[in-house]
């Protein structure tokens, strides 16, 4: 993947209604994002994947939605207030604003040749920013109404930890899961959807008995890296990498990412942490609740260890766009661009066509798109050549079309077109369902085309 494969996925996000900058009309606002049309139903797809794996397939694990407005004192107790930092230097010429850990990634923007610090001008010393979006709740502006816009959702499952266990019939070991958003006033941004302000976060807490940690850690890093080979992404694109002691959380003991490699190189798209007792046991104290589960075989009130697993809606989105984007060049000496998305992640996963608007096959294709929707996300498209559909859908990811043309008059079977191999099939009409779910379910990623 070259440089300008990213501007280029950037370029279709846009075009075809994945993803638009956030207040385009005013200039814009950095680092926010809107999903589009075809960008608002893959990402609801990516979540209901990962709802389906984490919490509909397995019995150990429940589901929360907690609020993002939570007591200021959550965020003290958690350590946040005071440590979740980033270090921040500025330029005492043109004022710019950088991280200072990450200098040698960001550009002087006087002089663009150069990093901060190394253009002749002198920077400040390094202070600590802390990332927290900071508001009053309330008509009273106070100290005491201060709020933070959640920077993860995890606080929101250690505060509901008793709630939980109170109320549902898990026991120790056993995980809540939730989606939703998160914010964080970013020093660095960048890389689209890769970094910014207010994002998403799919974040699961496995509750489980000290000493059995680092069991649960290994089993969750390998889940987790399975799940995101499942997507349908390259398999030598995604690694799992252990944490250096010095890029730890305040809250960590250990911690894995798994990793994609983007244009830019390889970088996290999802953390598994061992957090250990810390958020209970602060929250223990800070709040004056017990948060202990009683252990029946030691007869004695423990607080259990958390294996983490946290990922970004919004990275998963940009890796599945960076990874299923290609420019092939066809037979015919014509390029086309097609996103070779799983087809259980396309927004649209089948298209159906009349070849022509006469001789009664615009009803004969309504009448099977009526069919279809029922399972399918599908589409009726009437406009234009075959082939502009076929291209307006290869760009969206839409894996299978359906042409109805004279034959199907005859016959009763019609055209299914594979995006992938833009081969052609004839299937009875009827069989047309059962065909696109066999397709899905034996779908393999084809070898990628050589970037252009
Ligand atoms: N509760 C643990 C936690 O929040 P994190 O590594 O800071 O850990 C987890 O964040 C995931 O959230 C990251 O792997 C990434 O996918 C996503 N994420 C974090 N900051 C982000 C940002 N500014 N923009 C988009 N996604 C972000």
């Amino acid at each position: 993947m070259s440089a300008s494969h990213m501007d280029r996925v950037a370029a279709l996000s846009k075009r075809r209604g994945f993803v638009f900058p956030g207040s385009e009309i005013y200039g814009g606002l950095q680092a926010t994002y809107d999903y589009g049309p075809m960008g608002a139903e893959l990402k609801r797809l990516i979540k209901e994947d990962w709802w389906r794996v984490m919490v509909r397939d397995r019995e150990d694990v429940v589901g929360l939605d907690a609020s993002i407005l939570m007591a200021a004192r959550v965020w003290e107790v958690s350590g946040h207030v005071a440590g979740f930092n980033d270090p921040l230097v500025d330029c005492k010429e043109c004022k710019g604003r950088f991280r200072a850990d990450r200098l040698a990634e960001a550009v002087c923007p006087k002089k663009p040749s150069r990093h901060p610090g190394e253009c002749g001008h002198e920077l400040t010393e390094p202070r600590q920013f802390n990332l927290m979006f900071r508001t009053k709740a309330g008509p009273v502006d106070d100290e005491a109404a201060t709020v933070y816009l959640r920077p993860e959702t995890a606080q929101g499952i250690f505060v509901n930890f008793k709630n939980v266990l109170e109320t549902t019939r898990v026991r120790i070991p056993f995980g809540i899961a939730q989606i939703g958003k998160a914010f964080r006033n970013e020093i660095v941004t960048g890389n689209q959807l890769f970094r910014m302000r207010e994002f998403e976060q799919m974040e699961m807490e496995f509750f489980c008995a000290p000493g059995t940690e680092e069991e649960w850690h290994a089993h969750w890093k390998e889940a987790r890296l399975a799940w995101w080979r499942s997507l349908g992404v390259r398999a030598e694109k995604v690694r799992l990498r252990d944490h250096a002691a010095d890029e730890l959380a305040h809250y960590a003991k250990a911690c894995a990412d798994v990793e994609y490699e983007y244009p830019w190189g390889w970088d996290e798209v999802e953390g598994v942490a061992n957090r250990t007792d810390f958020d209970l046991k602060a929250h223990q104290a800070g709040s004056g609740r017990g948060l202990a589960y009683r252990d029946e075989e030691q007869k004695a009130w423990v607080i259990p260890y958390v294996i983490e697993p946290s990922a970004g809606v919004d990275r998963c989105f940009l890796t599945i766009l960076c990874d299923a984007y290609e420019e092939e060049v066809k037979p015919n000496g014509e390029t086309r661009t097609v996103l070779r998305l799983h087809p259980r992640l396309a927004p649209i996963q089948v298209g159906v066509f009349p070849l022509v608007k006469k001789d009664g096959m615009p009803e004969r294709a309504r009448a099977l798109y009526e069919g279809l929707k029922r399972t399918w996300r599908a589409q009726y498209d009437e406009g234009g050549t075959v082939g502009k559909r076929y291209a307006r859908l290869d760009e969206i990811g839409t894996p299978y079309c359906v042409t109805i043309d004279s034959d199907t008059l005859v016959d009763g079977t019609v055209t299914v077109r594979d995006r992938d191999s833009m081969t052609q099939e004839r299937v009875a009409a009827g069989q047309v369902g059962a065909y696109l779910e066999e397709r899905e379910r034996t779908w393999r990623r084809a070898a990628a085309a050589e970037p252009r």
